[in-house]
């Protein structure tokens, strides 16, 4: 079966200011299948978060390729890449980044209504992914009224609401207490196995890397080891 991802050679360098480059990645060479969830690991600064970012079309590699179901994503137009950010991949960052002046009902009907849905559909997927992320009682309340926990949940459920092929998170519990990580941990664990959603998740958190089928640590911007979970 075709892999879902596929990286090739991908290297990124940020000029330092002082006329001089920052090699951060240094030729990543990945395949994901799709279902799979993969556990991206490896100390501070070393490019996670950058290799997420090229990943989700958020970023761009100084070289290399990203091949999404066989398609390469920077070959294409600004169109194109906005299209495959808004409906092919799905973002859960840290920090939620909900919109402020909306409800927690309308910041996941968002991206559907950015690819055109029309509104009383988006509105019957919203209100089922807030279900499923067992928030269907917040559905009107705005971010700034909800725990943080249950903000991340709303940001899962905005992730979920085009069907994306590959879920990105960028540390998701990294921002909450024990018991809300773990409630998220095992919405992201019931995701993954009920719904076959292939997910790349970065975390500094080894309950959730443990979770994962395969964990990928990244050391001095190469992948330095790649292991199946036991189960
Ligand atoms: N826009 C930028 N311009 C210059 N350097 C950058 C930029 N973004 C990131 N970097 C540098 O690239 C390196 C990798 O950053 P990245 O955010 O990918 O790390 P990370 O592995 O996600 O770290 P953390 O675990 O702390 O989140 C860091 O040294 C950072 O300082
Ligand atoms: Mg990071």
């Amino acid at each position: 079966m075709q892999p879902i991802l596929f990286t090739s050679g991908l290297t990124r360098n940020y000029e330092t200011g002082t006329g001089g480059s920052l090699k951060v990645l240094k030729g990543i060479d990945l395949v994901v299948r799709r279902g799979e969830v993969v556990a991206i690991i490896g100390p501070s600064g070393v490019g996670k978060s950058t290799l997420l970012h090229i990943i989700g079309a958020l970023d761009r590699p100084t070289a290399g390729t990203v091949e999404i179901d066989g398609q390469a994503i920077f070959e294409g137009d600004e169109h194109q890449l906005a299209r495959y950010r808004n409906t092919e991949v799905g973002f859960i960052f840290q920090f939620h980044h909900l919109l402020q002046e909306f409800t927690a009902l309308e910041n996941v009907m968002m991206p559907a209504l950015i690819a055109g849905v029309k509104r009383s559909e988006a509105r019957k997927r919203a209100a089922s992914l807030l279900r499923a992320v067992k928030l269907e009682s917040r559905a009107g309340h705005r971010p700034g009224e909800l725990s943080g926990g249950e903000q991340q949940r709303v940001a899962v459920a905005r992730a979920l609401m085009n069907e994306p092929k590959l879920l990105l998170a960028d540390e998701p519990s990294g921002n909450l207490d024990r018991a809300s990580a773990e409630e998220l941990h095992r919405l992201l664990w019931n995701l993954s196995r009920k719904a076959g959603q292939t997910i790349i998740v970065v975390t500094h958190n080894m309950r959730l890397a443990q979770l994962a089928d395969r964990i990928i640590r990244l050391e001095d911007g190469k992948i330095v080891e790649d292991k199946q979970n036991e189960k």
